[in-house]
């Protein structure tokens, strides 16, 4: 478990560290001077159940933040019963050991609850219908999570990248590296996320929750960057943003979804509103844009390419 900068009643745990979110949280919290603990696996394993336990009586945290998951979309088409482990039963573990002891917990969750068919940003109050595995696995990790008894805050997000793991950014990057062609699907609309945008808003949460907990922040929000794109979009600011750096730009090629077949099936306009986040916590991400340069130039400074 890394430790901590200042100490005041416990740390926040932050799961997943090893992920984009979980590395942009710890980031954060360092840059904050917050008291925090991050746990990765082996550590803290959905699927070794007492690790979970292990974990929370170590840190006696004062808030948990989960940021694991299962994220491999395509894959949990024929894994679903490692997406359900660390999307469903595992994340219903932590909340019920977090509703016992009383401590807040923050869970993530996606777009992909939604089927991308109703035309207009979705609210929370919008009935879900998972198109794939992995997006049923995290709405049933929501339901429990809520049912748990937790004071548990669920943050949907979407289109998550940064700096570390795997994400589009880094997959156009270095896709650009081996071809100057590169053919983009434009037809799905969504809202990139920066990890450090998105650590940003749950750390401003968190500070709100020192304050003391309100019942009004029980609940799902939805918690993207502001504004809209489609892939196709997001990869002309990838590589606007990597000229600059002083990267040839491929020559991009604007296909459909039904182009690029992949096993799961994704939602083509998945743009969630978050006006219920900015009223319940004053908390607003910023427009997708603003963080592509910094993290197109952290992708390019970490895969040794300029
Ligand atoms: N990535 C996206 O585009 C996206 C979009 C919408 C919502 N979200 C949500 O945002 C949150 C953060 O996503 P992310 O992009 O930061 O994910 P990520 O980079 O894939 O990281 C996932 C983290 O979860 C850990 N993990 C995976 N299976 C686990 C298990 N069984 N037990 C314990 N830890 C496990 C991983 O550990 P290892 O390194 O050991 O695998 C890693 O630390 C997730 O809730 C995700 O569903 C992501």
């Amino acid at each position: 478990m890394r430790k901590l900068v200042s100490l005041l009643k416990g740390p926040i745990l932050i799961t997943g560290g090893s992920g984009q979110l979980g590395h942009a949280l710890a980031d954060a919290a360092q840059r904050r001077g917050l008291a925090y603990a991050v746990v990765s696996r082996p550590e803290f394993d959905f699927d070794v159940g007492e690790t979970i336990a292990a974990c929370i009586s170590a840190a006696k945290p004062r808030l948990v933040i989960n940021a694991a998951a299962y994220t491999a979309v395509d894959a949990a088409e024929s894994n679903a019963t490692a997406a359900d482990g660390a999307n469903h039963t595992g994340p219903a573990m932590l909340a019920g050991l977090c509703a016992g002891a009383g401590i807040p917990f923050i869970h993530v969750s996606t777009d992909y609850v939604f089927d991308g068919e109703k035309g207009s940003p979705y609210l929370e109050t919008d009935h879900t219908y998972p198109a794939g595995v992995y997006g049923a696995s995290k709405r049933a990790g929501e339901l429990a999570v809520l049912g748990s008894g937790a004071q548990a805050i669920i943050l949907r997000t979407a289109w998550v990248y940064s700096a570390h793991g795997k994400n589009f950014a880094r997959t156009m990057l270095n896709a650009a590296r081996k071809t100057n062609t590169l053919r983009v699907v434009a037809d799905q609309k969504g809202t990139p996320t920066a990890a450090p945008d998105l650590a940003c808003a749950i750390l401003d949460i968190a500070a709100l929750l020192e304050l003391g907990w309100k019942p009004n922040y029980r609940g799902v929000f939805h918690a993207t960057c502001a504004g809209e794109t489609s892939w196709y979009g997001f990869a002309e600011a990838i590589f606007a943003a990597a000229a600059e750096a002083g990267l040839a730009p491929p020559t991009l090629t604007a296909i459909r979804t039904g182009d690029w077949p992949t096993p799961a099936k994704r939602p083509a306009d998945s743009r969630l509103d978050c006006s219920k986040l900015a009223s319940t916590f004053g908390v607003k991400l910023p427009a997708w844009q603003v963080s592509v340069p910094l993290i197109v130039r952290q992708l390019l400074a970490l895969d040794g390419e300029r």
